[in-house]
């Protein structure tokens, strides 16, 4: 599209439509198609389309999923969201103008009415909010990071590929309870581009399997791709990560660090929590005790959700103890939403933001979140779900909205390398232009090993 004047009008919405197709867990899921018109005669026509994920490990107050119920797949039929797309949603939306995503996102969350889009269903208005995103990108013959950074997202700077947190071991909801924590993963701090940091991570993930191979400790892979890992006790899985870690040739720490996303609204609510795997029950503070142990033993450079999402007061705490050398990320806790950002913010719980699109429904609501954690100093980390899809939408967002993290999942499975791989392509495409995050995203001292 040579004619500027013609590339800053992507038209209006002509049409929009909506299917059942499955996701990574064999669950019915929400794709949505946006096609865009633009000229009367012979119309160009350009069209986006989006799949929604769907999360095990969910905080309460995410927007709602819609499900039908019944016996049909478990319940979790999609027919009533793809009905609200095709029917109420695309009656509202064609003949919109296209280039206006925050215009199209409020028709959404004003024709659903609800603070939790439990109407219309966060699947229905996200698959939509995400389609319309890449119409609008391709009816302008750039790619969505680009479009993005050129319009929701504006952050006026070169364009940066993320740190990647990359998980090693699965636990938690996506392993059968295994190991009580749910997320070890891996990031690489001492890479020079994202494209070296994915070889590290593939040493590391080999070699982490290899490793519980050899002690019997192997289970299968979880939902993520991590290695479903057969240990007696949470922290044999931090010192096997450190060994794989040392075996494929890195330092811990400085090289390769540790990420847990600790999921402890799974095990845990009142102050109260269970540690399934060890059968012991611990408080707050003895929780608190224990992650403050592991930090000091090991090279941990960011944890997630180390309390429950009604633990705020003890939350903050944990914030106050290590958040200075450790990266303490909210994501049960703040569900990518802005005001409870600025909440959480206000108590000192937390010091990053996970952005899940679907916990909110919107692209613009998202990014409201990302300005809002922005504003309280928080660095940020986009995030895909456990139960995921050959989308690559969050990746142009991490991108084009200069997020700096982007957390997908592990070094196996489909649904998941199609996102690191999509970010690599962009890497190539940007060339001299391209920065990587590194460890600077963190902002804070990385632990020492
Ligand atoms: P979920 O887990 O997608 O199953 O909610 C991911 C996470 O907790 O970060
Ligand atoms: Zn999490």
């Amino acid at each position: 599209m040579s004619n500027s004047s013609q590339a800053q009008d992507p038209g209006h919405i002509a049409h929009v439509h909506a299917r059942r197709v499955w996701d990574s867990r064999g669950r019915p899921t929400v794709e949505a198609e946006v096609t865009l018109a633009r000229g009367r005669t012979s119309p160009a026509v350009f069209c986006g389309r989006a799949i929604v994920p769907a999360g095990a490990s969910k905080g309460r107050r995410e927007a709602l999923e819609l499900r039908d119920g019944g016996g049909r797949f478990g319940g979790l039929d999609v027919q009533r969201a793809v009905g609200h797309v095709n029917g109420e949603i695309a009656r509202a939306l064609v003949g919109m103008p296209a280039g206006d995503q925050a215009a199209i996102d409020a028709r959404l969350i004003e024709l659903d009415g609800t603070p939790n889009k439990q109407r219309l269903g966060a699947n229905a208005t996200l698959a939509v909010s995400m389609a319309a995103a890449q119409a609008a990108a391709a009816a302008a013959g750039r790619p969505l990071y680009e479009h993005l950074a050129h319009g929701l997202g504006a952050p006026g700077e070169a364009l940066r590929l993320p740190l990647p947190q990359i998980q090693i071991f699965g636990g938690g909801a996506h392993a059968g309870r295994r190991v009580d924590i749910q997320d070890f993963m891996v990031l690489c701090p001492g890479a020079a581009s994202f494209a070296q940091a994915l070889e590290w991570t593939a040493e590391v993930y080999r070699h982490a399997g290899l490793l519980m191979r050899e002690r019997g400790a192997l289970a299968g892979v979880a939902d993520e791709g991590g290695w479903w890992p057969a240990f007696d006790s949470n922290e044999q899985a931090l010192s096997a990560l450190v060994q794989a870690i040392e075996r494929a040739g890195f330092a811990p720490g400085e090289q390769v660090a540790i990420v847990l996303d600790i999921a402890a609204s799974d095990f845990g609510q009142g102050g109260r929590y269970r540690l399934g795997l060890e059968g012991r029950e611990l408080t707050s503070d003895g929780l608190i005790e224990l992650l403050l142990h592991w930090c000091e033993r090991y090279p941990i450079a960011s944890i997630e959700d180390p309390l429950a999402e009604d633990d705020l007061e003890a939350f903050a705490r944990f914030t106050q103890a290590v958040g200075a050398r450790v990266q303490v990320v909210g994501d049960d806790l703040l569900v990518s939403d802005a005001a409870l950002v600025r909440a959480a913010a206000d108590r000192g719980a937390a010091n990053t933001v996970l952005l899940k699109p679907n916990q909110r429904g919107t692209l613009t609501e998202t990014w409201q979140c990302w300005q809002a954690a922005r504003a309280a100093g928080y660095a940020g980390i986009v995030s895909a779900r456990s139960g995921e899809t050959e989308d690559t939408t969050i990746v142009d967002l991490a991108i084009g909205w200069g997020v700096g993290q982007l957390k997908v999942g592990s070094f196996a499975r489909g649904e998941r390398m199609a996102k690191w791989n999509a970010a690599l392509r962009i890497e190539e495409r940007l060339g001299a232009a391209a920065r990587f995050a590194g460890a600077a995203v963190l902002g804070r001292n990385l632990p020492r090993a």
